[in-house]
Formats: structure tokens, sequence, C-alpha cells
């Protein structure tokens, strides 16, 4: 679509004396409608000009009057306001998402170069919790909005499976563990000799000395350990694919720690040829003092590797295999530091690309009870908090009475896509509460509500026995370039540009904020406006604008993974 800040740029550059990219960095959406829809600051022209702003307002918009795009220009102080002709603007917005459809608001400004998202990386024997879901669902909308703007997109789950914690749960698991319980709920079951351990182990340190030994066997490739873990892995992997199926998310690889394993040595070498590595109490180190961190622990005192040794393997093997231009770690803000030390020792190695690893991080969630602990038990399994999404919407549903049929499909597209909203509602580095009346308000700024929305927004369209496409060359749109119609089109305009802005910031909730606003705006417009009248003319370009509004928070709703039910 023609991008018309970039036209209006175009004409004023010429008038003006600036370059096109000066121009654009100067115009302005002003803060209210009377004062035009964009408008053009002259204060900074002034010295160059040697002229007072006024009148320098005044000669560019008498030289720039006349273009076609405007309806009107004036000058008013300092500023040129310009009013975009409306029909034109109307036609421009309308006939791009008429032909473009479900790619209505994708580009190609990544130019197909690759980056890599990696995301949810929940730990095996572990829940999947409430925790992981940001993780999850952010990593998830970032990967949908990258691709959208033209990237090649690698979808990774680094899984945490391997480290000292597995010597734990493999020495519970001896102790205390049955197969028959493991196979029957594993992952509870897990966790539960996890906390057990942790029980134990504060009155029988042997119990972490021998947790130790079991996690260096395993590294060292002893049969009977490795067995079990993976027999735990595969276990668990079962039960985090059920939530993924769920949340209708894929990824491209599950290489986790545990695959970079073997390449740890060649890295180690390769910190000691660099001289990086100095000893301490028996452990190797890299010293970071100068930058004010503490050090960056590559090996333990009996030679077991360590979470930020295979952070710096991955990077290295990632570089290699994908020639990535960024690679984004979606990652809680917890782990700050880790990523700032291991991203310090990239550098250190002489690595120039570690500038193109990004940690995307995200604050807290926490239930109205209290925070969780995986060590005490404390826990709320995300598939839990799914089921009980659906269940609840069920009820609402059922009680509001609508769609009898088809409630088991509806509470699900709803219920879990309500979570998903509400992940994505707040910008992402805040903490934020769980709470389930806001999840599931069907008024609020929710996901439930802007489905509803969209589902309105096709029960108009059936009702009017519209089902193919319209022909917006040959249509009169002048019944919808005013009121609430045309503040519609405003917002519906915005769309790819606001999918550029939140891909740039990392940032969903820039998506999910205008989600909003376009249903809103729609909602407005449906009130204020009876859409089926007589006048064919008139009804058509109605249609065709619920058409928009529909397709434009349909593809919304995909980038964030949410679907957009016809019926609710
Ligand atoms: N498995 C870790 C956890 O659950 C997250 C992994 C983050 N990714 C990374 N490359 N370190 O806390």
């Amino acid at each position: 679509m023609k991008d018309i800040r970039k036209e209006i740029a175009g004409i004023i550059a010429s008038q003006a004396g600036l370059s096109e990219e000066e121009a654009l960095a100067l115009i302005e959406i002003p803060p209210e409608s009377s004062k035009g829809d964009y408008a053009f600051p002259c204060f900074k022209l002034a010295k160059v000009l040697r002229k007072a702003p006024p009148l320098i307002a005044a000669d560019i918009a008498a030289k720039i009057r006349d273009n076609a795009l405007f309806e009107k220009v004036e000058n008013v102080n300092a500023y040129v306001n310009m009013f975009i002709d409306k029909q034109f603007f109307t036609r421009l917005t309308l006939e791009d998402v008429a032909e473009r459809g479900d790619d209505f608001g994708k580009s190609d400004v990544g130019g197909g170069k690759t980056v890599i998202v990696e995301y949810s990386s929940p730990n095996i024997a572990k829940p999947f919790h409430i925790g992981h879901i940001r993780s999850t669902v952010i990593g998830n909308a970032i990967y949908k909005l990258y691709d959208a703007v033209g990237y090649k997109v690698v979808r990774i789950n680094h899984l945490g499976d391997y480290g000292t914690q597995f010597g734990k749960m493999i020495t519970a698991y001896r102790h205390w563990g049955s197969e028959e319980e493991v196979r029957k709920e594993p992952i509870k079951t897990l966790l539960s000799y996890y906390v057990r351990f942790h029980k134990e182990a504060e009155n029988d340190p042997s119990l972490d000395q021998e947790a130790r030994e079991t996690f260096y066997r395993l590294e060292h490739g002893e049969e009977e350990e490795v067995r079990i873990w993976e027999w735990f892995r595969s276990e668990s992997l079962k039960e985090f694919e059920r939530v993924y199926g769920m949340l209708g998310i894929t990824f491209d690889s599950y290489n986790g720690e545990s695959f970079y394993s073997d390449k740890m040595p060649a890295v180690i070498e390769e910190l000691k040829e660099k001289g990086l590595l100095q000893e301490s109490q028996g452990a190797q180190i890299v010293d970071l003092s100068q930058w004010n961190m503490a050090p960056a622990l590559i090996t333990k005192s009996d030679g077991s590797s360590l979470y930020i040794t295979r952070d710096i393997a991955a990077a290295i093997y990632r570089k290699k295999t994908y020639d990535f231009y960024k690679c984004i770690y979606v990652v809680a803000s917890q782990q700050n530091l880790h990523f700032q030390q291991w991203f310090k020792v990239l550098e250190l190695m002489g690595y120039d690309w570690y500038k193109d690893c990004v940690h995307i991080n995200f604050g807290l969630v926490s239930l109205e009870d209290g925070t969780m602990s995986t060590r005490e038990g404390r826990v709320v399994f995300l598939e839990d908090v799914l089921n009980r999404a659906v269940e609840k919407t069920a009820e609402i549903v059922r009680e509001k009475g609508v769609n009898t049929e088809n409630i088991e499909e509806t509470s699900k597209i709803v219920g879990i896509g309500a979570v998903i909203f509400q992940e994505l509602s707040n910008s992402r580095i805040k903490d934020y509460v769980f709470n389930w009346d806001n999840v599931l308000n069907f008024d609020g700024e929710t996901g439930p509500y802007v489905q509803y929305t969209h589902a309105r927004a096709a029960s108009v369209l059936k009702n009017a026995g519209v089902s193919g496409s319209f022909d917006v060359k040959n249509m009169d749109l002048s019944a919808i370039c005013s009121g609430s119609a045309y503040e519609l089109i405003k917002e519906i305009y915005r769309f790819p540009e606001v999918i550029r802005d939140a891909a740039d910031k990392y940032e969903p909730s820039v998506l999910t904020r205008h989600i909003v606003d376009v249903a809103q705006a729609f909602n407005k417009f449906y009130h204020d406006e009876h859409i089926l009248v007589e006048d064919e003319t008139e009804k058509n370009a109605k249609l065709l604008l619920t058409s928009a509004a529909k397709q434009t928070i349909k593809n919304g709703l995909a980038l964030l993974g949410m679907q957009a039910p016809d019926k609710m």
C-alpha cells in the first residue's frame, strides 16, 4: 500500500529544501483531527531559510495546496496542517485490504534474512507451569510478527534437558520412585520426587553429593543414567506437546541444552586458547569484574559444564548453522545477568555478531495468592489453566444462551484465546497478576471482546448475503468518508505500520492494543450507523468497510496466535 506519510514527505521535501528522510522525520500526527491528519512544523527550517517559521509555513502551504492528495491545506502559526482527501484515502486503504486478504498488513522489510526466535524452553521433568506461558506466547507472537515483515524465522525450543538437576531427579527416582507411578503421570510424579529430594537433602547432605556424581556419570555417557534421562525426556516431551497442541504452537527444532553436550569441549578449548579462562577454587571461570559482573562459571571443579557454557556453545553453533541476522531469546528478566554475562564472553572471544543476539525479557506472572516455586511444589500447571479457561468460557457462553450447537469448539477458541490475549496485552516487561475475571471479561479490552466483535462483523455480512469479494475499483465510497466510518478506516490504514512497529520493538502488546482500537472503532461505527440501508451504493460501501474491519481483526489475531470465530 502507498505510504501516505512518505508521499507527503516527498511533496514537502522538494518545496522546503530538505531530503525526503529529513521531511519524513518532521511530519507529525496532530493530537486533534481539527488540525489535520498530518502536520509539518517549520521551526527547524527558520535558521537555514532565514525566515520566521509562520512565513515558511504559509509558503509551503501555498505550494502544496493543489496536490490531489489533499482535501485542504492550512497554515496555522508555524504549522502546515494537511487534511488528506478522504475519498482518496478510503479507496487506497480498502482496495489494499480487499486485494491482499489474509496477507493484509504483511510486508517484506526483512528481505528474507534469517532470524532465530528461541522461546518456551521449559525444563524437562519439571512442570510446564503458568510462568512458562509468557515465554511461549510472547515468543510465538514475535515469531509471527517477524515472519509477517518478511524474515525467514527459525523457531527453537531450547529445552532445559541437561544439568545438575537431572542428577537430583535420577537420585530421587532411585531412592523413592517407581516406574509405574512415573508412567501414569510423568511430570507431576517427577516433580514430587524433586520436591522430596530438596526436603531430604536439607538433613542429609550426602544426597547432594550423590546427585552430583550421578550427573557426572550422565555427562560422561554412562548407560544406566542416560537411559533413565532419555526416558524422563520423552515422557516430558509428550506432555509439553499436548500443551503446544492446545495453543497451536509448533517449533522447527527441539535442540535443547543436551544437544550441545558434545560441542562444549571445543568451546572450553577455544576459551583457553584465547586466554580467557582462569582457575578459581578448582573451577574454570571467565573474569568479568572489569564490567562489574560476577564471573562466568564455565566448568565446575569436577569438570561438569554449566548452563552458561551451553548457551555459549549454542550461540556459536547457531551462527555456523543458520548464519542468523538476529538471534532472539525470549527469556524472563530474572535471567538478565546471565545473558549480559555470556554476551560479554562472546564479545571477548572476538565474535562481533554478539551484537545480533538479543535478550527479549519479560516480567513475572504471579497468582493472586502468591508467587510460584518449583522447589516447594507451589505451581500451577499451564495445562490446567488452559482447561479451566475453556470450562469457564463454556459456562459463560451457556449463560448467555448463544450458539448452542458448537459450544465445545467455541469455548476452546475463546477460552484459550483469552489467556493468550491477556498475556499479550501488557507490555512484556511489566509484572502482572493472573486474574480470571480480567481474562474472561467479554466487555473489557480482552480476547473475548475482540473475537466477539469479529463474529458480529461476520454475522452482518452473512445477514446481508455477502459471500464473494467486492469490486472496490467500481464502487462509490462517499458514504463512508465521514464520521465513525472514516475513523474506522484510519485505524485499518495503520495496521501494516503497527505490525512493523511491534516487530521492531519486540512488543506484541503494540499490536494487541491496536486490535482493540480497531474493534472499538468498528463497534462505534456499528452503533452509530445503520448498515443495511435501502440505498444499494451506501449499503455496499458499508458492507465493504465491515468486511475490511473483520479482515483486519482476523489478521491481527492470527499474528497473536489466535483464531477468529465467525459465530459466538
Ligand atoms: N530452561 C530455562 C528455564 O526454564 C530457560 C532457557 C532460556 N534460554 C536460554 N538460552 N538460556 O528457566
